[in-house]
């Protein structure tokens, strides 16, 4: 059976900028998605690159008193040079300063004129240059862009037009037949609205007279080519449109990812393009949301620009990349904060994962000198399997529907899993009794392997993790089983007698108070004297205290709020269910609170905390551990006293 193919793009980067987040968002997205379509199977291409014509890059070059030439060869590099450093593998980085880029354009350019979908006429209209476009009315607000919060200019010029709006209804049809052309669906919605107000011819030419950085058209050598035509037509030069066996192999599965600034001419503009030259349309268009910086949009003015070189210094590929995949809930705006990334990196990543890989890891080195033992055939332990088999299939479902964060969620769910499997099975315990020898060299054999399936599926999204997890389990990356979720993703592939190695800890925590610029605040408290009596604080009479309704709960379900470091939502039986949000989340796990029968206060006045309303709190008891660092200790009761029952 041949393989699918895929052919993932990313919207081709203006080099009027240097690259940023958002820029190494949609990047890292677009590898992470070409990753996993290989691990699927698929016969992956996947380009990137830079868009170098129009006014803008004009400008920017002149800011610099360079010729645009020299310039966009300058800003083309820092982003090729900036794409290693996030590990994104493409196979090919196109430039629209590209000659076989310049003779694909003319190609398409002469086969619509050819065709009667290009006329010539004069055209007076609302342009803006930070657009790089004309704007209609209702596109303006207060009269101005919307993006760019200028009033454009009204120019008259005669120039080339696109008949676009032959293709209007046929668009229409396409979207409406092919629910997953444009997704998620509120984008498909937006593209579907904007069409059902008549479409205009696209000016698709500028006279050279006014801009002459730029494709010449073939038919007219007074006008270059407008940016965005020339621009999208990168899809289609990059896999050597029109005769090379790339362009038929890959075309069919060609699926593109851009962020929600450029739906339009994606959705509309190229679609239409393609019928013009007689191209079968893209398969899919993905659309992201865009990253805010601190809740405020990211702006050079604002200082706030986000560089991806300093935030792999700062953090590591990985732990970036793992960030934007999990925070961002695709096709929805996400905010970007140092303390986000480092309470993701701390829980997620050193807690729960590193924690699960150097306990397991260091269980097999004590107890069966790093050799990973054999299982016993007859200990089937199914929970574990089934909770694999679980994360797999979600997994898969997940990553190929462009959903990464729900894709990663159900890999935690399983690191959770496996993290009280070990908590459940003690082995330690098991270690101290002879006859238990079995039992332990199976438990440890399940750890591996649980390893070994979170490493594969870990690959897409942080590869030097993965090689590492894999490199310290004894798997060679190059082996069969660690290439595909067909030909390793089934539970007990891991050999036992394989020889595991050292490779110390997957990820550091982040310390948030080197974090912190600037001196930490101490809170001061007023010296005590020796002689002070011990305070008690305002005493209450029988009767107050009697009006504190202190109940036995038992917390049935436990989870960050994921913009807090402090916060965990709990959900409790006392005995009917409630939400408690409780300052838990510095010194429990929330997989090692569920079960616990706690002791709460269920009639304090409920209260919204990060925007979840709280009804009740938990007792606790403060505490220093070994590092000296404040931790809450839960009040417990033992499990046999009901839910609900009142403390008298
Ligand atoms: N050159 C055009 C695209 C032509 S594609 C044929 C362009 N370039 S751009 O440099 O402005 O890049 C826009 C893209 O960068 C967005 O669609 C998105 O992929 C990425 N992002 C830029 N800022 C972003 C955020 N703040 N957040 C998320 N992604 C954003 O438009």
């Amino acid at each position: 059976m041949s393989k699918k193919t895929t052919y993932i793009t990313t919207p081709i980067y203006y080099v009027n900028a240097q690259p940023h987040l958002g820029h190494a968002y949609s990047t890292v997205v677009a590898d992470t998605y070409s990753r996993f379509c290989k691990l699927r199977g698929d016969d992956v291409r996947f380009q990137t690159g830079t868009d170098e014509h129009g006014d803008k890059i004009v400008e920017a070059a002149a800011q610099e008193n360079i010729e645009p030439r020299q310039y966009v060869d300058r800003i083309a590099t820092m982003f090729k040079d900036t794409w290693p450093l996030l590990d994104i593998d493409y196979d090919r980085f196109i430039r629209t300063t590209d000659e076989d880029h310049v003779a694909v354009v003319k190609h398409i350019l002469q086969t619509v004129y050819d065709g009667g979908d290009i006329y010539f006429d004069e055209y007076s209209g609302l342009y803006c240059t930070g657009c790089e476009r004309f704007l209609i009315e209702r596109e303006l607000v207060d009269g101005k862009c919307s993006d760019h919060l200028v009033a454009p200019k009204e120019i008259t010029e005669q120039n080339y037009f696109f008949r676009m709006s032959k293709y209007q209804q046929q668009l229409i049809d396409h979207i409406r037949n092919n629910p997953d052309f444009v997704t998620p669906e509120r984008y498909r919605n937006e593209v579907l609205s904007f069409l059902s107000d008549p479409l205009d011819d696209l000016c698709i030419s500028r006279p050279a007279s006014r801009l002459n950085w730029g494709i010449r058209l073939p038919f007219d050598g007074n006008y270059v080519t407008y940016v965005w035509f020339d621009a999208l037509i990168n899809y289609l030069t990059g896999i050597g449109f029109p005769e090379g066996e790339q362009f038929e192999h890959y075309w069919s599965g060609a699926e593109h990812l851009i962020a929600k600034d450029i739906l339009k001419p994606h959705a509309i503009y190229w679609p239409t393009m393609l019928m013009a030259a007689g191209v079968p349309l893209y398969k899919k268009l993905h659309v992201h949301g865009y990253w805010n910086v601190d809740e405020t949009k990211m702006s050079k003015s604002l200082g706030n620009v986000i560089k991806p070189a300093q935030l792999v210094q700062d953090y590591g590929a990985d732990a970036f990349r793992y960030f934007c995949l999990r925070e961002m809930s695709f096709g929805l705006d996400a905010s970007f904060s140092s303390a986000a990334i480092v309470a993701r990196n701390n829980a997620d990543l050193a807690n729960d994962l590193g924690n699960l890989f150097s306990r397991s890891v260091s269980m097999i080195d004590k107890y069966c000198q790093s050799i990973l033992p054999a299982p016993d055939k007859a200990d089937q332990d199914n929970d574990l399997r089934h909770a694999a088999a679980e994360m797999i299939s979600a997994y898969r479902i997940h990553m190929g529907e462009f959903k990464f964060h729900q894709g990663l969620q159900s890999v935690w769910e399983f690191v959770g899993a496996a993290n009280r499997y070990i908590v459940r099975n003690e082995p330690w315990s098991l270690a101290k009794d002879e006859n238990k020898t079995a039992r332990l060299q199976t438990v440890l054999y399940n750890l591996g392997e649980s390893l070994r399936l979170l490493a594969l599926l870990l690959k897409p999204v942080m590869p030097q993790t993965a090689l590492k997890m894999m490199k310290g389990l004894g798997i060679d990356s190059g082996s069969v089983v660690m290439q595909t979720l067909e030909q390793g993703g089934s539970w007990g592939l891991s050999v036992p007698g394989t020889k595991l190695s050292k490779v110390g800890n997957l990820f550091p925590r982040i310390d948030t108070k080197t974090q912190t610029k600037g001196p930490k605040k101490v809170p001061q408290h007023p010296k005590k004297s020796k002689t002070d009596p011990p305070k008690t604080g305002p005493q209450i009479s029988f009767d107050q205290f009697k009006e504190i309704d202190l109940r036995v709960a038992k917390i049935v379900a436990a989870e960050a709020l994921p913009k807090s470091k402090k916060l965990l939502k709990l959900s409790v039986l006392a005995p009917e269910e409630r939400t408690i949000v409780s300052g838990l989340a510095g010194s429990y796990r929330p997989e090692d609170l569920v079960g616990q029968s706690v002791i709460i206060v269920a009639n304090l006045k409920a209260a919204k905390l990060m925007g979840v309303l709280s009804e009740g709190m938990v007792l606790t008891a403060e505490l220093k551990d070994d590092e000296g660092n404040d931790r809450l200790a839960l009040v417990t009761v033992p499990g046999p006293v009901k839910a609900g029952t009142k403390l008298a």
